[in-house]
């Protein structure tokens, strides 16, 4: 069968070579394809892009390492501001470390009590290990933020382990061996105590998440194990608890080292009699990719952390195709939205002092540099806002990659990756949407950052496309190894 299958590709290499030109094209060749947007066929709305600042890494942001407060106030701009990172999204890290460690996210219950019955004293230091900055910051730039809270542990009392660390389960879930007592309701309390003071602060949470990780514990850092029959158990506690407190909150399932791993735990969540007690199906995308649509009975769902994770600082847009270069993630992105309809992707840290690759912007001392990754979610929601739709559309040329989002207002969002390394002249009709005159061009590659990069009037066509209300149609270049997206408005 091998031998047989590499014999019928080098015929078909052989053929094509002599009958076509594909091997002598120039860098200033143009090809061209034509992209076709249906803004009558909706799918997922979307929440927009983000990233965390766990760990105590949000001190690092607001100075713990010299980066002063104008420029605090900057970095944070750049990531969260419409017009620039177009950032939506501040996942926070609800602590169970008693007292203050560094390197660790204090809880508000340092004395964690004897039994289930108390008594609990939550204690609020208006701090949050600079995550409350954080987010406040973030808010001032973004007003809309979707603020994410989530545990990555309950408290070591209240588990199966008896510390926030090395894994353990929560006591009363079934499995749970090596506790006295059910501590569920108390966890839950515990979670929604923590909203309660940012609701204090005038903050709304929007998602609550009671698991980091679940299928990948124990480990040395705080964590806890579940798979989705013992999510069953405490989500369901969890979820009228919280929603008495907080009508509108939702309730996050179940933050899964990757997508496979997520939909396992939401499929075993559901054969448990579960899958009522979750809103949004939140996952991490190092261990394995989305591909295909989730298993999450139409709610929707969220990348909510990956980054490199090992390697060093890499800011390029693309210059090698590693992973974490801009590019790169456009390109990742483009596959959970389209493939998986997911709704919003959330980079690791934000901003960090350091020689790695964990944050979108690293912060040396009082200097900081913006990675090209910035870009790549820039060149989408700075144009597809939160609460914009994801719409149909399709390319004729494999590796040019499109989506589309229409926004609240009518105006349109036309994300267009181009991955040959030659430019393509296209021809974007959209179909379903009449109501805009202009289409605007915002170009991110190796020298550009969203750069507004001309803007042509649209031409309405009638009965066009695959509606039958007519539509919108225009040409434009998209250059190599780019992301260029169209504003239409
Ligand atoms: C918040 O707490 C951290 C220690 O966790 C401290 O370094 C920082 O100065 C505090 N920030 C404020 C605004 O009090
Ligand atoms: C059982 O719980 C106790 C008390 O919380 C703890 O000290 C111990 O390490 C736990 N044992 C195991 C095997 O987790
Ligand atoms: C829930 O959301 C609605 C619509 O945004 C708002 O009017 C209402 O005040 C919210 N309710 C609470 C309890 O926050
Ligand atoms: C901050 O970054 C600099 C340069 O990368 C490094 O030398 C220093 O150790 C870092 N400091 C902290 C506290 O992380
Ligand atoms: C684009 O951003 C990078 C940092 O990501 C910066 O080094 C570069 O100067 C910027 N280029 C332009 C044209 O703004
Ligand atoms: C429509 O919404 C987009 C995205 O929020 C915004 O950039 C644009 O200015 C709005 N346009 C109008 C005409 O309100």
């Amino acid at each position: 069968m091998k031998s047989v299958t590499i014999v019928v590709v080098a015929a078909t290499v052989a053929a094509t070579a002599t009958t076509c030109s594909a091997w002598s094209y120039t860098p200033s060749m143009t090809y061209s394809a034509s992209i076709s947007v249906n803004a009558l066929q909706k799918y997922q709305t979307m929440i927009g892009g983000g990233c965390s600042g766990a760990f105590g890494i949000a001190c690092q942001q607001f100075g713990s390492v010299g980066l002063s407060p104008s420029n605090q106030d900057l970095v944070t701009q750049i990531l969260f501001d419409e017009n620039i990172g177009g950032l939506s999204i501040v996942r926070n890290d609800i602590g169970s470390t008693p007292g203050i460690v560094a390197g660790d996210v204090s809880s508000i219950l340092p004395d964690c009590p004897p039994t289930p019955e108390g008594p609990f004293n939550y204690v609020w230091d208006g701090n949050d290990t600079c995550q409350l900055q954080l987010t406040q910051t973030a808010l001032k730039y973004n007003p809309n933020a979707y603020v994410y809270a989530d545990a990555w542990s309950a408290p070591g009392c209240m588990k199966s382990v008896g510390t926030e660390d090395n894994g353990g389960f929560i006591c009363g879930v079934r499995g749970a061996s090596n506790c006295s007592a059910d501590w569920r309701q108390a966890y839950a309390d515990y979670l929604v105590q923590y909203v309660r003071y940012y609701e204090q602060e005038g903050i709304e949470v929007s998602l609550l998440g009671a698991y980091n990780e679940p299928d990948f514990n124990p480990v040395t850092y705080a964590s806890m194990e579940s798979d989705g029959y013992q999510a069953k158990d405490f989500l369901e506690v969890l979820y009228p608890t919280a929603k008495a407190a907080f009508p509108n909150i939702s309730i996050a399932c179940c933050d899964a080292t990757g997508a496979r791993q997520e939909r396992n735990i939401l499929y075993e969540l559901d054969q448990a009699g579960g899958s009522e007690f979750f809103d949004v199906a939140t996952w991490h995308n190092y261990q394995s990719n989305p591909e295909r649509p989730f298993n999450s009975g139409g709610k929707p769902n969220l990348m909510t952390e990956w980054a490199d994770g090992t390697g060093k600082w890499n800011s390029y847009w693309d210059v090698t195709g590693q992973l974490a270069e801009g590019f790169q993630w456009a390109l990742y992105m483009h596959n959970a939205f389209v493939n998986s309809d997911t709704s919003g992707y959330t980079h690791w840290w934000c901003a960090q002092n350091t020689t790695g690759d964990n944050a979108l912007v690293r912060l040396e001392y009082d200097a900081y540099y913006v990675s090209a990754r910035l870009w790549a979610f820039a060149s989408y929601f700075r144009f597809a806002r939160p609460g914009s739709v994801r719409v149909e559309a399709s390319s004729s040329a494999e590796n040019l990659y499109v989506s589309a989002y229409v926004n609240a207002n009518g105006t349109v969002a036309v994300p267009v990756i181009n991955e040959a390394h030659f430019a393509y002249a296209v021809t974007i009709e959209v179909a379903g949407v009449t109501d805009v005159s202009v289409a605007t061009a915002y170009l991110t590659d190796n020298n550009h950052n969203v750069t507004m990069a001309g803007q042509v009037e649209v031409d309405v066509v009638v009965g066009g496309g695959s509606g039958e209300s007519g539509g919108v149609k225009f040409e434009a270049t998209v250059e190599p190894r780019a992301m260029k997206t169209f504003f239409l408005s």
